[in-house]
């Protein structure tokens, strides 16, 4: 019988507000800034942007509050929690398949999360230099293409972010982080409402509202709705093991569910208001709104190229945009590391060393598949493409089906309502209701559907 006084001997969040901090630090990333406009751009807007906040509330919320309680009631690494709560609720061992799982898919994405987290850095020298002073909707895109053409540059951003990453996972997650986390999440919001203040002064603010938010169905297909829930998922950083890791760092007698409502609004509110920035900056210099990954970084440089001090801010917006990343990918490694440290009696700084290195080499795979493999395709995608639609839409929501059903089906209802230990009744059944229906049948008819249709 597990009792849920124990701690993590990895260490303990010192309070609620630490955890809701950390939390949101790995959930706001580059998922928000760079990919959730992206994707909207090229699934035609709002029918996208609506499937996603109904996959966030019925899916999102739901399956986070159940990542948490799992992980605060096993309190160790998803492996081996979801292998001793398998044990106290007399079921099979192979549940402990989406601990393996979705610490393997946290290593794929960091494995590209870091290469774009090194365009952060890149782009900070470039804004810090004034390459953006004038520059047009044209010259933005050359500047890109420039940028990614070159393995060199590629492979040397990407190995800083990984070599930070690493440092940081490798000391532990401590005070020094979750304090700059702290004063840096707000400021990067300031900044994002200051750039959706300059995007209401291109005169295509209306435009760009009404891209994200008047339903319009016509660009949207199967494979539109896998992308939207992929990104829920994603955003939310669910289906793999990071939020069950740091709710293994959770103190006993945290509210569960209000936690995970605050976490998730505060993700979808930047995701959105990302969307608000960009969309109108992009229509007023008629660039491309289904650009791709390189949206943002086409984006953005036009904005602060002509904004007054925007030398300053522009250099500002990609720091913190590389916090943002920054503090999302150590918890996208943290899965891996806890699990050698557990399973292969590894200190911390050496799990840090040989999961960083395994991580950074498949990284390569990405920095190439922009310039040296743009054509090596597999399924018609490239090595980059391919990465994200086998985590995203693939290998997350799958685990989240399995937490889904372990959480609703495998533990007891008497277990469940203590760890969750909701204000209302209501609140618990809606919570039921959610996780062992809607969740798996939404996502499995989701993704057999995406299946059949490419
Ligand atoms: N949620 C992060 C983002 O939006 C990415 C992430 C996914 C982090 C999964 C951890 C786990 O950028």
């Amino acid at each position: 019988m597990i009792s849920n006084d124990q701690q993590s001997i990895h260490g303990q969040w010192s309070s609620r507000w630490t955890f809701i901090m950390a939390a949101t630090g790995a959930a706001v990333g580059l998922g928000n800034i760079w990919k959730f406009p992206y994707l909207t751009g090229i699934h035609g807007g709002s029918a996208f942007v609506l499937v996603y906040i109904l996959c966030v509330a019925a899916l999102g919320i739901p399956m986070m509050m159940a990542e948490v309680m799992i992980g605060r009631r096993g309190r160790q690494t998803p492996i081996n929690t979801m292998r001793a709560l398998a044990q106290e609720n007399n079921a099979s061992q192979s549940w402990q398949l989406i601990g393996w799982s979705g610490t393997l898919a946290g290593m794929l994405i960091l494995s590209y999360y870091s290469v774009i987290g090194g365009w952060t850095i890149g782009y900070i020298i470039h804004s810090a230099t004034g390459s953006f002073s004038g520059l047009n909707g044209e010259g933005a895109s050359a500047l890109f293409q420039e940028f990614v053409g070159s393995p060199l540059i590629q492979v040397g951003w990407h190995t800083l972010f990984m070599i930070i990453t690493m440092y940081i996972v490798g000391r532990g997650v401590q005070s020094g982080l979750e304090k700059a986390v702290t004063y840096l999440m707000p400021a990067l919001f300031v900044l994002l409402l200051t750039l959706v203040g300059y995007a209401m002064t291109t005169g295509y603010f209306m435009k760009g509202l009404a891209f994200l938010f008047t339903p319009d169905f016509s660009h949207f297909s199967g494979t539109s709705m896998l992308t939207a829930m992929g990104q829920a998922f994603f955003s939310l950083s669910l289906g793999m093991g990071t939020i069950m890791i740091y709710g293994s760092y959770v103190p006993k007698g945290t509210s569960i569910a209000s936690t995970s409502v605050a976490i998730a609004l505060a993700d979808s509110m930047v995701a959105l208001l990302a969307g608000m920035a960009i969309f109108p900056i992009v229509f007023a210099n008629t660039l491309e709104p289904g650009a791709g990954p390189s949206l943002i970084f086409e984006t953005i440089p036009v904005a602060f190229g002509h904004m007054a001090a925007g030398m300053l801010f522009g250099t500002l917006f990609f720091v913190l945009l590389l916090v943002a990343a920054w503090t999302s990918s150590i918890s996208l490694i943290e899965p891996a590391v806890t699990m050698m440290i557990e399973n292969f009696n590894m200190t911390r700084k050496q799990a840090a060393l040989w999961t960083g290195l395994a991580t950074w080499l498949l990284g390569l795979g990405t920095a190439f598949s922009f310039n040296l493999w743009t054509n090596v395709k597999v399924f018609g995608m490239t090595f980059f493409d391919l990465l994200d639609f086998l985590t995203s839409n693939l290998m997350l929501p799958i685990g989240g089906i399995g937490i889904a059903i372990f959480a609703g089906w495998l533990m007891t209802k008497d277990t469940s309502h203590a760890e969750l230990n909701m204000n209302t009744e209501a609140g618990y059944s809606l919570w039921q209701i959610l996780i062992r229906f809607i969740a798996p049948i939404a996502v499995s008819i989701v993704l057999i559907h995406a299946i059949g249709v490419f």
